[in-house]
């Protein structure tokens, strides 16, 4: 064996270096005295890598108040507990990945967190945070045995992932904002509660038992709500959305958005909820910057205020389902896409620009549909010109409205169409 003489030279390097200097880039600690070198650091600017060689050994870093890199242990099946009594502070991540025998995290003092990366701890069940991590940015929680987040407690975050944790009962959080994306995908059967959310860029929930966010009244980009097995959804402050996608939820019998009055350029989704008959559940929404699909085995879809839809609508109706509605609305030029498509087991219509060219609308209206192709991506930017040129010559403020959400819905528009769209 030539691992216990390399082990013992990487170990003296390694405890020599830190000796000298809590200055030291990295501390790579095979054991608790590697460890212990550094405990009269307040500060260690570098990284520390776990790496115990042996099985069933349990680390505490004692001592240490902050953290300058990151603390990481990789691939590594024999550290089974990991303490920090003094850690208040990792200013880089915190990276557990494949630390299969890991039960216990007991870090009392830790609040701020540059990155969490925790994937495939099969056997952590809970975290002992007693202050509790209430400033991260970006997280990812991935394959653990946590039942819940408790000791992670953020009011703000860019990126929040959690999924394959198929034990985790509750994600309950004070979050205010997100700035980039929440998305909670095939846990178990998880109650997600964001009392105090306001806004958040992206959200995503699959494979959930319920979602609560009654403040929530933003979602900038995308809200995809998939797979998951709640018999009713509300989302009752919720005002306006850049892209919402709901599909395959197979227990939803009741959905509802009693607020939402824009949706912008990535459209609206409602497809193959199996017990969605009723689709009525949009009482204030006035315009769709993008597309319309509807698809499933419902009987009634009815938008009360809506009278503008920019892009192309597609229903799909195995029930008992009445175009009517829809087609007076292609009709009337309040779907202004190209391609209009409805089709039930009762009626089925079909038209196209054809049918619109005779109309006599606004000339800016009639213009901008002139310009407008079958393929996707120029759609997308003369849509967008035909809100810019809505807003110019239009005073009402539904106009003015789209503007807002599709001058910052031009960049991604295509992409997220193409997401919801594409792979849905
Ligand atoms: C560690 O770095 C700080 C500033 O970055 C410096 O003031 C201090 O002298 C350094 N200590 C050692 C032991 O190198
Ligand atoms: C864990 O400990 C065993 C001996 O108990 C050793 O063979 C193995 O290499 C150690 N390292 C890792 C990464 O699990
Ligand atoms: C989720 O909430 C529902 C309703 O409150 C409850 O019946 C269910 O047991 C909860 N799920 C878990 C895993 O705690
Ligand atoms: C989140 O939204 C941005 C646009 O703001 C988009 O580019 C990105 O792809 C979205 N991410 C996810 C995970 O949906
Ligand atoms: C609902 O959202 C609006 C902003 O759209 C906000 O002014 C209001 O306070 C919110 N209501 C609740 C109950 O959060
Ligand atoms: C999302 O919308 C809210 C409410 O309009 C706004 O305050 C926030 O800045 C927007 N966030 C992003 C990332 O665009
Ligand atoms: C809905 O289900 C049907 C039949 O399973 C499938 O062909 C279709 O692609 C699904 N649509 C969406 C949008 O998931
Ligand atoms: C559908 O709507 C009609 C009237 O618009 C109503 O009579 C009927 O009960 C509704 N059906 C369902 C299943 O909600």
């Amino acid at each position: 064996m030539i691992s216990k003489s390399v082990l013992s030279v990487l170990a003296l390097a390694a405890s020599v270096y830190a000796q000298t200097s809590c200055n030291a880039t990295s501390l790579t600690a095979f054991t608790q005295a590697d460890l212990d070198k550094i405990s009269s650091c307040e500060v260690f600017s570098g990284n520390i890598i776990l790496s115990p060689p042996t099985t069933g050994v349990s680390f505490s870093i004692n001592g240490v108040q902050e953290i300058g890199g990151s603390l990481t242990c990789t691939s590594n099946a024999n550290l089974t507990s990991l303490s920090a009594a003094s850690l208040e502070t990792i200013d880089g991540t915190f990276d557990l990945t494949e630390v299969t025998q890991l039960g216990t995290l007991n870090f009392p003092r830790l609040a701020t967190v540059g990155a969490i990366n925790w994937v495939t701890l099969p056997s952590i069940q809970s975290l002992t945070f007693t202050t509790g991590v209430t400033n991260c940015q970006d997280i990812l929680i991935s394959d653990t045995s946590l039942s819940t987040l408790d000791g992670i407690s953020l009011t703000q975050v860019a990126r929040l992932e959690v999924n394959n944790c198929l034990d985790l009962d509750e994600i309950s959080m004070p979050l205010q904002y997100v700035t980039d994306a929440v998305d909670i995908s095939y846990n178990g059967a998880t109650n997600v509660t964001f009392p105090s959310l306001v806004w958040a860029n992206n959200l995503t929930f699959q494979d959930v038992s319920s979602i609560s966010t009654p403040k929530l009244s933003t979602v900038n980009a995308s809200y995809i709500i998939i797979s998951n097995t709640m018999k009713s959804f509300v989302s009752k402050n919720l005002t306006s959305v850049g892209g919402l996608s709901v599909s395959k939820n197979d227990a939803l019998t009741s959905l509802s958005f009693p607020n939402l009055e824009t949706i912008g350029t990535a459209g609206l989704e409602i497809s193959n909820n199996t017990k969605l008959v009723d689709i009525s559940g949009f009482p204030k929404l006035t315009s769709v910057s993008g597309a319309i699909v509807l698809a499933g085995d419902f009987d009634n879809a009815t938008f009360p205020d809506l009278d503008l839809v920019r892009g192309a609508v597609t229903i799909e109706s195995t029930g008992d389902f009445d175009c009517s509605d829809f087609d007076d609305m292609k009709e009337n030029r309040e779907i202004r896409g190209n391609d209009y498509v409805c089709s039930a087991a009762s009626t089925s219509t079909s038209a196209s620009l054809t049918a619109s060219a005779t109309e006599s609308g606004s000339s800016s209206e009639v213009t901008s549909d002139a310009t407008t192709t079958s393929d996707s991506s120029s759609e997308t930017s003369s849509t967008a010109a035909s809100a810019t040129s809505a807003a110019a010559s239009s005073s009402s403020s539904a106009g003015a409205a789209i503007v807002g959400t599709s001058t910052s819905g031009v960049a991604f528009g295509g992409l997220i169409a193409a997401i919801f769209f594409g792979i849905f």
